[in-house]
């Protein structure tokens, strides 16, 4: 006799769709008024990214942009969530907005809205205008001011036809890759450095939730992309539980208490105390970093496994985005960094869906009632093109599989979630790693620019239209 395991029916208004960013995929580098970002000065930095590779082209999609919306509406999602580059909209990141690159995000989202796919914009992935990082960039406390004028521009424009912003995507990147391990721009290795940039990522994020609020209607959503760690300890030892907690501090609560409890955490404060005195918090900034939110963003790859060095021991610097010779973390001395067991995706990162799932709980009790986005998941694979010109990507299946398996379960669970944003739609431009790295559900032919949905966007395009996922991955046998 044979069982079916009925397929997990996710909620009815369950918001679905995929996630790029604007550096990633724009290219157009220098058309239309657009300025230098540090991701371009960086990618032109010698050494900086793997084989020398810049956003320059990248997938070409600001010429590009109605094919690829005519694919998305093709493959029925439903919802984009895409970023806004602040040196289009506004060059050198201070003075008058820049039309041309405004007009450009108002015919991206009027298309969008033509195909009846709903934009999800992101103010800020990581592209900080040259001339700010010239002047100190996130260590420069103005530059929070410039970012929420930059805001308002881009809100003044849009917020009429786009419901959902994010003010930040992953800060903990921005702060401890950009000014920390240095693997990402601008490129600084300086702790201090990096818990400063923090602060002020976290300031810009609040004056700008302030000026959204200001500009938007009232139906307007506004929320925060963190990126959060499902920190577990190697072993129940205490030194190992001590070693989580703080990297536990460093990965989630120094966001989480901030931006909803208007505090830092004060274990934090003290394993840091001998990086910084924190003196760069002034009074009334953590009244402003704690604006009420409409939902949070959780994007999610790997857990991080962490456990007290030994003596004498080698410490491994596991910081997602590309190692690096220096610790992304401000104060992680005596810790060590373990790739957790078992299958891993083309960057080396364990495929674990659980750790989705605990960090999807733990906000659930956490931070009751507030809705929560999973605004990006997915993996990297090594894909080709056969000679019949499709694109095979088992590993991809089974991994979304498993990752929306454990949304599911969250949310019959009582997590509230509300949406999931895969990334990505297109093999894209992966920071450090270039062109190698591909995470999309469509391949890009970087010479032609040849789009291909890959196995995986027809497998996703089902599960959105059914709004169920089935129960076991495709290529798993029949229960008997
Ligand atoms: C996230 C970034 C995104 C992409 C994925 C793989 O940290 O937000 O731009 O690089 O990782």
């Amino acid at each position: 006799m044979t069982e079916h395991t009925p397929p997990l029916v996710f909620p009815a208004d369950f918001v679905w769709g995929t996630a790029t960013a604007a550096y990633q995929i724009e290219g157009a580098a220098t058309e239309d008024g657009r300025t230098p970002s540090i991701w371009d000065t960086f990618s032109r930095t010698p050494g900086k990214v793997r084989n020398g590779d810049t956003g320059d082209v990248a997938t070409d999609h600001y010429h590009r942009y109605p094919d690829d919306i005519a694919l998305m509406a093709e493959l029925g999602l439903p919802a984009y969530r895409f970023s806004l580059a602040w040196p289009r909209i506004r060059p050198g990141g201070s003075g008058p907005a820049n039309k041309a690159g405004l007009d450009f995000y108002d015919r991206l989202v009027d298309e969008l809205l033509a195909h009846g796919i709903a934009p999800v914009a992101t103010l800020y992935h990581w592209d900080l205008p040259q001339e700010l990082e010239d002047d100190g960039g996130w260590t420069d406390r103005a530059t929070a001011d410039r970012f929420a004028e930059y805001a308002a521009l881009a809100a003044g424009r849009l917020g009429d036809r786009v419901a959902t912003w994010t003010t930040l995507n992953e800060p903990w990147c921005s702060a401890f890759l950009g000014y920390g391990s240095g693997v990402h721009a601008p490129g600084r290795s300086d702790p201090a450095a990096a818990l400063t940039a923090h602060h002020h990522l976290l300031l810009a994020h609040g004056l700008a939730v302030g000026a959204l609020r200001a500009e938007l209607p009232g139906t307007a959503r506004v929320s925060l992309t963190l990126n959060l760690a499902a920190v577990r300890p190697l072993t129940d030892v205490p030194a190992d539980r001590e070693a989580a907690r703080r990297i536990d501090g460093l990965a989630n609560r120094i966001f989480l208490d901030p931006v909803f409890h208007g505090r830092y955490p004060a274990d934090v404060l003290a394993d840091t105390a001998h990086v910084t005195d924190w003196s760069f918090v002034r009074d009334g900034d953590l009244a402003e970093i704690s604006r009420p939110l409409d939902s949070l963003g959780i994007n999610y790859y790997t857990p991080t496994v962490v456990a007290a060095d030994e003596p004498g021991g080698r410490t491994l610097r596991q910081d997602g985005h590309g190692g690096g010779e220096r610790s992304a973390w401000p104060a992680d001395d005596g810790i060590r960094f373990l790739p957790a067991e078992g299958e891993r995706t083309a960057m080396g990162w364990p495929v674990d869906a659980d750790g989705l799932y605990e960090l999807l709980t733990r906000l659930r009790d956490e931070l009751p009632g507030l809705p929560l986005l999973v605004t990006e998941n997915g993996a990297a694979y090594d894909d080709y093109s056969d000679p019949a010109g499709a694109v095979h990507d088992p590993e991809r299946i089974a991994y979304l599989h498993a990752h929306l398996t454990a949304v599911h379960r969250a949310i019959a669970d009582g997590a509230p979630v509300r949406g999931y944003f895969l990334w990505s739609l297109l093999d894209n431009f992966e920071w450090a790693y270039g062109y190698g790295k591909r995470f999309g559900i469509v391949h890009v032919d970087f010479a032609s620019q040849r789009r291909t949905p890959k196995d995986s966007a027809r497998w996703y395009a089902d599960v959105v239209r059914t709004g169920a996922l089935p129960s076991t991955p495709p290529g798993t046998p029949a229960e008997c």
